[in-house]
C-alpha cells in the first residue's frame, strides 16, 4: 500500500463499503453516539458545526480494514505483518507537504479549533487522542512514532496518557526527565491503516521508526521536516502539532479517567505529563481523525489495530524459537487472547510455543494464549472449544507465569499507576506426544463420503454377495468402510444381511484405527478365546 493522504484514504473505505459518510452537519456532542452506531464501519462526518475540519473514526477497527491496507486475507494478516516490520527502507526528505498549508505559531495556537466533545460518560475531559507522537532518543537521536491520548488542558496545552512502562517515548521521555530537560515531540493527528500498523509493529528500541513505515509501504516514507524542531514528519500528514512534552516537571499532573478500551474504566484517575504546543500546520479544510477506544462495542475500535500488531509479534518471535507457527488469531480488544496453529515437531514444540506467546510482545499482551494442532480452524470458535475440551488436560497443559509485564487499562491488575504486573495463561491444547496417547483417537469423526456407486454395476443376489464377502475378507483382514465401499450400488439390505451370516466368525483385528474384521473364531482377534464362564471384559473388575 502506497503512502496516501488522509482524502484518498476516506475515499478508499467508502469505495470498498467500509465507511459511512454522513453528509448533515452533526452537533460535536452528538459524535460519541454517532461513532457508537457504527461499530462494523469507519464514519465520516462531512461537516461538524463550528468546526473547521470534518471528522473521521473508527477507521482502523476491524480486519477487514487491515486486509485492505496490508493487501491479503485475515489468516495472512499476523504473517504479512511480521514480515513488513522486518523490513527497513530509508525515507525520502522532500521540501513542503500539503499540511504546511496552514502555519500557526504562538498564540495563534488553538486546539479548540479540533472537534472537541465528551466522548464517555466518566471522562475527565475531552481527550484528543489519535495522536502519533514522534520523539527521539536523546542518546541517539532515533526517531519513534507512537499512538498516546492526550486530555485536554487549554488551547495551548494537553496532557499525554504515558504510563506503559515498555513504550518507546515514554522510554525517550524518561531519559530527558533524569537530565532535567524536556522532550521535544511532533504529533501527527490521524492517518491511514498502513500508517497506524507500521507505527504499533514492535521493533527493537534502536529502531528508525521511518524505514519501518518504508518497508510497509514498499517504498521510501516521504518525510517532511517539522517548523520548530528537527522531528520528521510523514509528508501525508493532516494536521501536526509541535511542542514539548514537559518531561522536566515529570508525571506531575492529572489526566483521565478514561473509557477505555477494556470497555470499562481501567486506570482511573492518572499522574501523566503536561505537553506545551507552540506550532500547529494543517491541510486548509482538512480531516480530523479520533480513534475509538471504548463505548458499546469494545472490540469493535480502533484499539482493535492492537491484534494484527500482536499477531505479527507472536508469529515472528515463535519462528524465532523454531517454532513451525502457521497461523496465529488475537482477539479480544486489543489482543488479550492469542491462538497459534502450530506443527510440533518435537515433544516439547506446543509449551515452548505458550512461554514465547505469552512473554514476546512489548504491547503487555497476551494475557492467555492458546495452541492448536495444524487441523484446528483457529478462526472457527467451535472448533477451538472442541480441541480445549478434549486435547486439553488442565493438570498438564496449564502454564501459568507469575508477574509479568501487563497494561494499564486492564482492571484486574489492581493498579492505576505503574508499575503493571499481571499473570498469563497458557493452555496447551495440543494433540499430547507420548506413550500414553494414541494420535488417531485425536483424529476429526467427519461424515464418510463413499462417493457415487460406480455405473452398471451387476447386480448380486444375497448368496452370492456373501460368498464374495468371505473371499474378500479372506484375502485379508477389511475395515467396515472398505467393505461397506466395495458393495456399493448392490441394495443395501443384501449388503448387511450377508454380512450378517458371516459375523460369527469373524474377530476384529488390533490394528487401530480401523480395527478391521478377519476370520478368527473369536472377537477379539489378538486376544486368548475368552474364557466361556466368565463373561466381562479382561480389564473390567470381576462381579
Ligand atoms: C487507538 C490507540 C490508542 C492508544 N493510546 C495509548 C495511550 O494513550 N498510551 C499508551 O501508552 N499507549 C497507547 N496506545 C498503544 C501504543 O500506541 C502502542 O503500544 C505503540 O506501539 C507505542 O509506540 P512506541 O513504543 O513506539 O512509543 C494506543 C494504541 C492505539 C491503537
Amino acid at each position: 500500500m502506497p503512502q496516501q493522504s488522509l482524502k484518498n484514504f476516506v475515499n478508499d473505505l467508502e469505495r470498498a463499503g467500509l465507511l459511512v459518510r454522513i453528509k448533515e452537519e452533526k452537533r460535536v456532542d452528538q459524535l460519541s453516539k454517532i461513532m457508537d452506531s457504527y461499530p462494523d464501519k469507519a464514519v465520516y462526518v462531512e461537516k461538524v458545526k463550528d468546526c473547521e475540519f470534518s471528522f473521521l473514526a473508527n477507521a482502523y477497527s476491524n480486519y477487514d480494514q487491515y486486509c485492505l491496507a496490508l493487501g491479503c486475507s485475515k489468516q495472512e494478516v499476523g504473517r504479512k505483518a511480521a514480515e513488513l516490520s522486518r523490513g527497513r527502507i530509508k525515507p525520502e526528505i522532500v521540501t513542503t507537504a500539503p499540511c504546511k498549508d496552514v502555519i500557526l505559531k504562538g498564540d495563534d495556537v488553538d486546539l479548540t479549533r479540533f472537534p472537541l466533545f465528551l466522548h464517555h460518560d466518566r471522562d475527565g475531559n475531552a481527550f484528543i487522542q489519535d495522536l502519533c507522537f514522534i520523539s527521539a532518543d536523546p542518546d541517539t537521536g532515533v526517531q519513534d512514532w507512537g499512538i498516546y491520548r492526550s486530555m485536554y488542558r487549554s488551547k495551548n496545552e494537553m496532557n499525554i496518557d504515558m504510563t506503559c512502562e515498555t513504550h518507546r517515548c515514554r522510554i525517550n521521555a524518561m531519559k530527558n526527565h533524569h537530565t532535567g530537560k524536556n522532550t521535544p515531540v511532533s504529533i501527527v493527528v490521524g492517518g491511514p491503516t498502513i500508517d497506524k500498523l507500521a507505527l504499533i509493529a514492535s521493533v527493537p528500541n534502536d529502531t528508525n521508526d521511518w524505514e519501518v513505515l518504508g518497508s510497509f509501504y514498499g517504498a521510501p516514507a516521504k518525510m517532511v521536516k517539522s517548523e520548530t524542531n528537527d522531528l520528521l514528519v510523514p509528508a501525508n500528514a493532516e494536521i501536526v502539532l509541535e511542542g514539548e512534552i514537559i518531561t522536566s516537571e515529570g508525571w506531575i499532573h492529572d489526566e483521565g479517567p478514561y473509557g477505555e478500551a477494556s470497555g470499562m474504566y481501567g486506570g482511573g484517575l492518572k499522574h501523566n505529563c503536561r505537553v506545551v504546543i507552540s506550532c500547529m500546520t494543517f491541510v486548509r479544510n482538512g480531516i480530523y481523525q479520533h480513534a475509538t477506544i471504548g463505548g458499546r462495542e469494545a472490540g469493535k475500535t480502533d484499539m482493535a489495530s492492537a491484534r494484527p500488531c500482536l499477531e505479527s509479534d507472536i508469529c515472528a518471535s515463535l519462528k524465532n524459537a523454531g517454532i513451525d507457527v502457521l497461523e496465529v488469531r488475537c482477539e479480544g480488544v486489543v489482543g488479550e487472547v492469542a491462538y497459534a496453529k502450530i506443527r510440533t515437531h518435537a515433544g516439547g514444540d506446543a509449551k515452548q510455543a505458550l512461554g514465547v506467546m505469552l512473554t514476546c510482545s512489548r504491547q503487555g499482551v497476551p494475557k492467555t494464549a492458546m495452541v492448536f494442532d495444524d487441523d484446528v480452524d483457529i478462526w472457527n470458535d467451535s472448533e477451538i472449544q472442541k480441541a480445549w475440551a478434549f486435547r486439553f488436560m488442565p493438570a498438564h497443559d496449564t502454564l501459568i507465569i507469575p508477574d509479568c509485564n501487563g497494561i494499564g487499562i486492564d482492571p484486574s491488575t489492581g493498579r492505576d499507576e505503574p508499575p503493571y504486573k499481571t499473570s498469563k495463561l497458557g493452555l496447551d491444547c495440543t494433540i499430547p506426544i507420548g506413550p500414553g496417547w494414541r494420535r488417531d483417537n485425536f483424529d476429526w469423526a467427519l461424515a464418510a463420503d463413499l462417493g457415487d456407486p460406480q455405473a452398471n454395476v451387476t447386480a448380486m443376489s444375497e448368496d452370492e454377495i456373501a460368498k464374495d464377502m468371505e473371499t474378500f475378507i479372506t484375502e485379508q483382514p477389511r475395515a467396515w468402510k472398505e467393505i461397506i465401499a466395495h458393495y456399493l450400488g448392490q441394495p443395501y439390505p443384501f449388503v448387511y444381511r450377508a454380512f450378517g451370516r458371516l459375523r460369527p466368525r469373524l474377530g476384529r483385528a488390533d490394528d487401530h484405527p480401523w480395527y478391521r474384521y478377519t476370520f478368527s473364531g473369536h472377537e477379539f482377534a489378538v486376544e486368548a478365546a475368552p474364557d466361556a464362564k466368565i463373561h466381562c471384559a479382561p480389564h473390567h473388575p470381576r462381579a
